[in-house]
């Protein structure tokens, strides 16, 4: 190195040195003064926008309760419902913090913990956390905490949704709750969700675990087309989610990936959004039999039953092991996609006459209260119709469900191919347009 160079080396070293010396003082001091000013930008007033939570579920310091969403429901009393998931026998107490017209006048009000019968030997259920709403207070933001005497830096707020209730806007929504796993069933994906639009869905709302590579890039296409809404449910990250929906199946401390959760936030979610939601999952279609479309369809249920708010249809299981011997829809261009082509499986379960059936159902999310997955637990005074299957049904098209049932007394019912113009253009261009093929 000549002379000249280390003179270069050493003044550039010393200017690293000065520069980085005076970013660190820079930097130092711009933290301390950045740190006093976010105490200015306030929620209302006790709060701070920085306590503002943006996760799904947020987990209490009492380590038993996790909260998803408080909305507003004025239909009978006026509380702040806030959906929770709870460890049933953990949790004694919970307080709702809201925040009124200034930073002495913060309500703390006791809670009332209900949660739902439907929790199938799991520790942890969901669960209706109810605070009448103060008086004179109309709060936009609230906070729960496990005792009367919370530090408030500490807190998590969240936004109270649903205050503001107007005509819904959407005709029908799916809750497609809990998308787990390597969830890679793409073309079955889309095949249901092409059908869900020919039917007349506007809105189909995710609660995404985990999914493949690809099926991230179907659903970051519907979402840029406004049609899928993804919800993130981190649900592992806070409980261990059982396979099964009961215990006794797979013994952990949250059934079916807290589906039931997830449910319910769905139905309050699109309360004053959308007119009817749908509680099926992405192999499930509800399949009118006399009409064109849901609308249509359920003109006739609400003609047949005025003022019901629950509608069960039965379920039919079209198995994906059984072929069809000849499939006019089998494209090649289809073949890569990973999932199952539902115009190939057309062979049909027989129903077990008198048992039980996994009916799933559409509600009028205003007539609902609490929500299982088969049925509704509790609802305002409207009729739950068991919708006869010769009007609709349940299609579900899935691994074997009656195993007692041979291969040759499935029942042979293409009812889907009837589909097969629209819902083909439409598949083929969505997996165009998302790059799958
Ligand atoms: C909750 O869990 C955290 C982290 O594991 C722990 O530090 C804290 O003490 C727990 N709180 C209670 C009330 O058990
Ligand atoms: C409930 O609140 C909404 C909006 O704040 C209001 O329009 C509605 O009249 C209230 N309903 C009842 C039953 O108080
Ligand atoms: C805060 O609001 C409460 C209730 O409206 C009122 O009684 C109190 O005087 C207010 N305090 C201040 C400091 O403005
Ligand atoms: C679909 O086509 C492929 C290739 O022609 C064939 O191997 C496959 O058996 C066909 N499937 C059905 C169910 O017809
Ligand atoms: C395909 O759809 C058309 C038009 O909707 C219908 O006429 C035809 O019968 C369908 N094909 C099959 C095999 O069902």
């Amino acid at each position: 190195m000549s002379k000249y160079g280390g003179k270069v080396a050493a003044g550039t070293f010393l200017f690293i040195f000065v520069l980085s010396f005076t970013s660190y003082y820079w930097k130092k001091n711009t933290t301390e003064y950045d740190s006093r000013k976010n105490k200015q930008p306030k929620l209302h007033d006790c709060f701070h926008r920085d306590q503002l939570t943006g996760d799904t579920i947020t987990r209490l310091k009492d380590n038993y309760s996790f909260i998803i969403n408080p909305y507003f429901d004025n239909r009978t009393r006026t509380v702040i419902r806030v959906i929770s998931i709870i460890h049933f026998e953990k949790v004694k107490g919970l307080y709702c913090v809201f925040c009124c017209q200034n930073d002495s006048d913060f309500p703390i009000v006791t809670a009332e913990i209900d949660i739902h019968a439907d929790r199938f030997g799991f520790p942890y259920g969901t669960a209706d956390v109810l605070c009448l709403e103060p008086q004179n207070c109309s709060p936009k933001y609230m906070s729960i905490h496990p005792s009367r005497d919370p530090d408030f830096a500490q807190l998590p707020v969240f936004e109270i949704k649903n205050r503001h209730s107007g005509e819904p806007l959407l005709d029908f929504t799916v809750c497609i709750s809990t998308m787990f796993g390597g969830f890679n069933n793409v073309l079955q994906f889309v095949q249901s969700v092409e059908m869900y639009k020919i039917l007349g869905a506007q809105k189909v709302v995710v609660y995404k675990n985990k999914c493949s590579l690809l099926m991230e890039r179907v659903l970051e296409h519907y979402v840029s087309e406004g049609m899928v809404e993804i919800i993130q449910w981190p649900i592992d990250t806070y409980l261990k989610p059982s396979t099964h929906w009961h215990h006794s199946m797979d013994p952990q401390e949250i059934g079916y990936y807290g589906q039931i959760a997830a449910l319910n936030d769905c139905i309050y979610r699109n309360m004053y959004r959308s007119n009817y939601v749908l509680l099926i999952d992405t192999d499930e279609i509800i399949l009118p039999l006399k009409d064109a479309d849901w609308k249509s369809l359920m003109e006739r249920l609400e003609g047949d039953h005025p003022g019901a708010g629950v509608f069960l249809f039965e379920n039919h299981v079209f198995r994906n092991s059984v072929f069809a011997a000849t499939v006019p829809f089998n494209f090649s261009s289809w073949r890569n996609v990973p999932g199952v082509n539902i115009f190939q499986h057309t062979f049909r379960e027989p129903n077990k006459k008198g048992a039980f059936n996994n009916r799933k159902m559409v509600v009028r999310p205003e007539k609902v209260v609490q929500t299982s997955v088969h049925s509704v637990l509790k609802k305002y005074e409207a009729e739950s119709v068991s919708v006869s299957s010769d009007v609709a049904i349940l299609h579900h098209c899935r691994r074997t469900e009656r195993v007692d049932v041979p291969k040759e007394a499935l029942i042979q019912d293409p009812v889907i191919w009837k589909y097969n113009a629209s819902l083909i253009a439409n598949v083929d261009r969505v997996l165009h347009e998302c790059n799958c093929l």
